[in-house]
């Protein structure tokens, strides 16, 4: 048995996409997959249960360790032009064992961050019922939690119903969408920005760290969510005109903004409302709500309900990419590669990761679901880390035209310290369930992925 056989680089496999996305371009292609939930959920939730006001220094923690994973994403990215992410980077520095866990992390976060996304876009929607003056039973507006009486999330599970459809057909269309709707996010958020600035009270950020230092990085380890996405932007290397100078910038330049905007609307919020309020599912139309002005709540309301979407859509898309990209190699059964020929689209990958996302949408509460997120992902960049280090044992230094990650070894031992530093903050309750997915993904490489894989038809 080979656990360690390698993928190899095929050149023909190298990518004939036209090259034409600029810095600009990239950069919108960051913000519309990153900023969705986080801004307009987690901020709430991190400040009520977490860390109080000092929330902002959370967002500011998780950003640098982001950040610095960011750099061996544009690395790996540059040197590495294959389908399938850190799946394929992995593949083929480590093997096939270490590729398929960090694809099977990547399944993980993609599907459980779309299932947060629509619990998210629930609440924002069910607020905007609310104010309508429409009313679910109380049994169905949230996930599994007996002792608050929810039962099932019914409007998440709908949206999840709704986007997989979505997918199938309009992927295309649906993804084209991001650029509109970035600026409809900017738009929003500064509105929330603009009008909250008047209704700060600055009694409200004290005390301004009321669960200590521990509480700041408690946060971060939940907040690091609103940053994921991010690598959509080194997943587009192949079809960037300067990838070594513009992907780096694309992704650091997109985490300042995005980074800007969460610290400024954490400061507001937790200004405009005592933190000990803000646990509620959509803190940022609550804020405008709980100063009196029930039509800009409102305004905010709908303008997040359409950018949530969006994020949802884009992260199902690019996660039945992946699937269909691992499926190709053999290691997940051949049915998940399947073409639609009319659609021309994975179909029936599609629906499966569509109805395993409803699943968790409708059962989970949003803080479950975002620390498994959370958790998934930041196994996965330790990996990508360390695979820098071992990249350029492999193929030595980059040469000229592909990105270098600064201070190889250390930054790379860092960025995996604080990774999993972060890992740590989690409850205990997301470390069982993921040593569970640890469990279920071994188990699916040695009962079926290992024997199956094209590799092992090749040996
Ligand atoms: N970063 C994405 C969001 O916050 C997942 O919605």
């Amino acid at each position: 048995m080979d656990i360690f056989r390698k993928k190899s680089i095929n050149p023909s496999s190298k990518s004939e996409l036209s090259k034409n996305l600029k810095l600009k371009d990239l950069i919108l292609l960051g913000i519309g997959a990153v900023i969705g939930t986080g801004i307009f959920v987690v901020t709430g939730t991190a400040a009520a249960d977490y860390a109080g006001p000092a929330a902002t220094l959370s967002f500011l923690v998780a950003a640098l360790v982001v950040i610095a994973s960011g750099f061996s994403f544009a690395e790996f990215s540059s040197r590495i032009p294959i389908t399938g992410g850190p799946y394929g980077y992995l593949s083929v520095v480590f093997g096939e064992f270490s590729g398929w866990m960090a694809g099977w992390f990547l399944i993980c976060e993609y599907l459980l961050a779309v299932s947060s996304v629509a619990s998210g876009w629930s609440s924002y929607f069910q607020g905007f019922l609310t104010s309508v003056g429409i009313h679910l039973p109380h049994a169905l507006t949230a996930g599994y939690n007996a002792q608050n009486g929810t039962y099932i999330d019914l409007v998440a599970a709908i949206i999840v119903l709704f986007i997989t459809v979505w997918v199938t057909q309009e992927a295309k269309k649906a993804l084209s969408l991001n650029n509109i709707m970035v600026w409809v996010k900017f738009g929003v958020i500064a509105l929330f920005i603009v009008v909250g600035l008047f209704f700060i009270e600055p009694g409200n950020w004290k005390p301004y760290v009321p669960f200590g230092v521990s509480g700041i990085f408690d946060g971060a380890a939940l907040v690091f969510f609103a940053f994921l996405g991010f690598d959509a932007i080194a997943m587009a290397a192949e079809e960037v005109e300067n990838p070594k100078r513009d992907i780096p910038r694309g992704i650091i330049g997109s985490i300042l903004i995005a980074t800007t905007l969460y610290v400024i609307v954490t400061v507001i919020l937790t200004g405009m409302v005592p933190y000990t309020k803000l646990g509620v599912g959509d803190p940022v139309a609550f804020a405008m709500r709980f100063v009196g002005l029930e039509n800009v709540g409102t305004i905010l309301s709908i303008g997040a309900i359409f950018t949530l979407l969006t994020v949802t859509i884009s992260m199902l898309y690019s996660l039945v990419r992946l699937i269909y990209a691992i499926s190709k190699d053999g290691l997940l059964p051949s049915f998940l590669s399947k073409i639609d020929k009319k659609r021309r689209t994975p179909v029936t990958a599609t629906y499966v990761t569509g109805m395993i996302a409803l699943f968790f949408a409708a059962a989970f509460p949003i803080n479950l679901l975002a620390e498994l997120t959370n958790i998934t992902a930041l196994a996965c960049l330790v990996m990508m880390s360390l695979g820098v280090i071992r990249l350029r044992k492999i193929m030595g230094e980059p040469t000229t035209g592909e990105y270098r990650m600064p201070f190889v070894p250390v930054l790379p031992l860092i960025s995996a310290a604080a990774c999993a530093f972060l890992m740590t903050r989690l409850t205990s309750a997301t470390w069982i369930v993921f040593s569970i997915t640890i469990v279920i993904g071994v188990a699916i490489y040695f009962l079926y992925g290992y024997r199956n894989s094209h590799l092992n038809q090749k040996d």
